[in-house]
């Protein structure tokens, strides 16, 4: 990952604390459910920030792992499983030099982080997806859609790629990308664009963006 990228999460979390607040985001909420049908019992969390949907889960009597490239966030997540008496596994690494991890994962949740990067590195991504779960393991996903409001604001840097906050690229997906990228990798068991209402940097407001739930495929 560039380090213009990783600067700029550590430098926001520093200025802006807990961004999204304490509690889980829609689609974490959602994504419990699923885990549930399907009996995964241990779920990896990639970009997990400071922990809030880590602790969900959790809280939910999943087995919890996540990390994240911001030591800010993780030491947060850290400190919030121990006042909250949670065993979390938590670790401070890049997605794109993956930690290496001994026990496998039968559920895997990635809130918001697909969409932070380029072409091949997203392709990368959803193989590396495909290799860190067991066989049959369940992947929930959320990536920003070309239906969210910040389409089109910013910075063209990239085909459907815009910063609307500098520092920041961000791609945006259709249908047809989604497919295209997990297929192959993944049976796609649901594919739909949900809302997700978000309330930080002084205003209320929402996001559109889809929500993918696929079955690890074999190959
Ligand atoms: C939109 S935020 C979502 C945070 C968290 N999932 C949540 O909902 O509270 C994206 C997260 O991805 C992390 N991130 C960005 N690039 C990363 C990378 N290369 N490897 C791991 N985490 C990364 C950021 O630090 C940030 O915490």
């Amino acid at each position: 990952m560039p380090d213009f990228q990783a600067a700029y999460w550590e430098a926001r979390y520093a200025r802006e604390g807990k961004i999204w607040g304490d509690k889980p985001c829609r689609a974490a909420v959602e994504a419990g459910k699923i885990f549930g049908k399907y009996r995964s019992e241990r779920i990896l969390l990639p970009g997990c920030g400071y922990g809030r949907n880590a602790r969900y889960f959790a809280r939910q009597g999943f087995k919890v792992a996540g990390f994240d490239i911001s030591t800010w966030a993780v030491e947060r997540a850290r400190e919030e499983a121990k006042c909250d008496a949670l065993q979390i596994e938590y670790m401070v690494a890049d997605i794109l030099n993956p930690p290496f991890w001994p026990k496998a994962f039968d559920g895997l949740f990635s809130f918001n982080l697909l969409h932070l990067f380029g072409k091949e590195e997203r392709s990368s991504m959803a193989r590396w997806f495909h290799r860190t779960l067991e066989g049959g393991g369940i992947l929930v996903l959320t990536s920003m859609s070309l239906r969210d409001p910040d389409f089109g604001k910013g910075e063209e840097v990239g085909h459907h790629t815009f910063e609307s906050k500098k520092g920041r690229p961000v791609f945006y997906f259709d249908e047809e990308d989604m497919r295209r990228l997990f297929q192959g990798w993944f049976r796609i068991l649901r594919l739909e664009e949900i809302q997700e209402h978000e309330d930080h940097g002084g205003k209320s407001h929402f996001h559109w963006m889809w929500f993918l739930v696929g079955e690890k495929a074999p190959l």
